[in-house]
């Protein structure tokens, strides 16, 4: 390889990034791993399966949703332990962007970090969507009316079967309207932004109760829902057109609901201590979720037939067809507090990660490096993708969002599960407080399953993913290029 070429691959040694967190410009260590383990789960459960799972069960997997969930969850695993052990190992920010810079070089650290705008910006765009579904919900529960539905949806739906744009059409009152924009979706991620821009501290606190309410909202759901199920609705178990095809499709697409909990990796640098408490983390969030979704969805599938299941918000629907308004109404609650969590979070790492890349000097060091004086966070790019995600959530559909973003953060898991491997081949000697068991058994499954998934999404979202990064390598090529500072370094010596 010439020395041009060569130096695109050039990697970042671990020893760099570890003295890099000594100095500068630092956020707060303020988290421990309770309030890690808590951003973990207020990210991870939220649109995903209190929306998603409607569609899901209805069109896909029918009862055997519960499989699919379960098989997500094992891609998850998978990928969770790989970044257990690069995050004790390289406990610094930036997640899936800075291990793919000391393993595989910047040109592909710049392409994870480009993905990963699609997991953490685009993702809060989805769930900001979902959130605004359950707000119509609730507010037609109390006035019995409810917004206008012209500005509580996208003029746009995706029509995931023909893979293209139709427009929208709203029965109102026996005429049917196209909507202008989801006004409460982007209102939400503004007022968000607002509280992330005030602190890390208090960001965590809101997340920490939001996190509490939904908890105790999900116990609700399973514990009466439970008390409702009839064991006939899980007959067959296998959705009827689609059988065990429908249980491959329906982990691709539920697996949105996952999301989140790697992003615990994206705070080590406000991590207390990031060496032990990051693992914590995200295994801990991981176990919590997984074992939550699997007896929600048994309990979504066994109240009512999987054919009458509503798509749009299928938790009140469900217990509002069995005669519960209450429950309904208090559910309703609990989830729209899960989801603004998990809207929280990822509007709270995005900034991270653009953070990480602009101290490489790949991105504008003095837009997305600027720390707020008084606040001490990244306040200019919070706001710069507060607007943008707000104006995604005001005019995108749900399942066009949330097909992307999962594609996305399954190549980022692809990546991570290689970039294990790799470490342990050229850093056998470095400090690892945890490590994946069974190497490499556990990595190659984790590329080979969450490969597959990326699969099970379908050729469109290949598409799209790949216009995406030859975007994101555009500018790379005009401006990352030119001014990374190892590149720099590296040429000075
Ligand atoms: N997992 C997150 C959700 O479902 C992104 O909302």
């Amino acid at each position: 390889m010439n020395k041009k070429h060569s130096m695109l691959f050039v990697r970042k040694p671990v020893a760099t990034l570890l003295g890099e967190m000594e100095g500068g410009e630092r956020l707060h260590r303020v988290l421990g791993p309770i309030a890690l383990v808590a951003l973990g789960v207020g990210a991870t459960i939220g649109t995903g399966v209190f929306v998603l799972t409607g569609e899901v069960a209805h069109d896909y997997a029918g009862p055997s949703m519960i499989l699919s969930f379960l098989l997500a969850g094992v891609g998850c695993g998978l990928a969770a332990l790989c970044y257990s052990e690069m995050a004790s190992m390289v406990p610094v920010a930036g997640s899936a962007y800075t291990y793919a810079y000391a393993t595989l070089g910047e040109v592909i650290a710049w392409i994870i970090g480009w993905d990963l705008i699609i997991e953490y910006a685009i993702g809060s765009a989805a769930v900001a969507v979902g959130w605004a579904n359950y707000l119509q919900v609730l507010i037609q529960g109390i006035t019995g009316g409810g917004l206008d539905p012209r500005f509580v949806s996208s003029p746009w739906k995706y029509d995931l079967k023909q893979g293209r744009f139709v427009w929208e059409h709203i029965n109102v009152g026996g005429e049917y309207i196209t909507p202008w924009f989801n006004l409460p979706a982007a209102l939400i991620v503004l007022g968000v932004t607002v509280v992330l821009v005030i602190g890390i501290r208090e960001s965590a606190r809101f997340n920490a109760s939001m996190v509490i309410l939904n908890l105790l909202i999900i116990s609700t759901v399973i514990l009466v829902g439970a008390a409702y199920v009839r064991p006939a609705n899980w007959t067959p178990f296998l959705h009827r057109e689609q059988g065990w095809k429908g249980v491959a499709e329906g982990a691709g697409r539920i697996f949105f609901a996952y999301i989140g909990f790697d992003s615990i990796s994206t705070h080590a640098e406000e991590a207390r201590n990031p060496k032990r408490d990051l693992a914590i983390g995200i295994l801990g969030s991981l176990i919590i979720c997984t074992t939550l979704y699997v007896a929600v969805s048994a309990v979504l599938t066994g109240m009512i037939p999987y054919a009458t299941i509503d798509t749009k918000a299928p938790f009140a629907s469900v217990f509002h067809q069995r005669n519960l308004p209450i429950v309904a109404t208090m559910v309703t609650v609990g989830i729209l507090a899960g989801t603004t969590s998990s809207l929280l979070v990822g509007l709270l790492s995005q900034p991270r990660i653009l953070l990480a890349m602009a101290r490489d000097g790949l991105l504008p060091l003095g837009f997305f490096g600027a720390i707020h004086p008084r606040f001490l966070t990244p306040w200019k790019s919070t706001i710069l993708i507060g607007v943008l995600v707000a104006l995604l959530s005001a005019f995108a559909p749900l399942d066009f969002l949330a097909e992307l973003v999962s594609v996305g953060t399954l190549f980022a898991f692809v990546i991570v599960c290689a970039s294990v491997l790799i470490l342990r081949r050229t850093h056998p000697q470095m400090d690892r407080p945890f490590r994946v068991p069974a190497l490499p058994v556990i990595a190659v499954l984790g590329v080979l399953v969450n490969g597959g998934l990326m699969f099970a999404l379908g050729r469109d979202n290949w598409i799209r993913l790949i216009a995406w990064l030859t975007i994101g390598m555009m500018i790379y090529l005009c401006y990352g290029r030119f001014h990374s500072r190892l590149r720099f370094a590296q040429n000075q010596g």
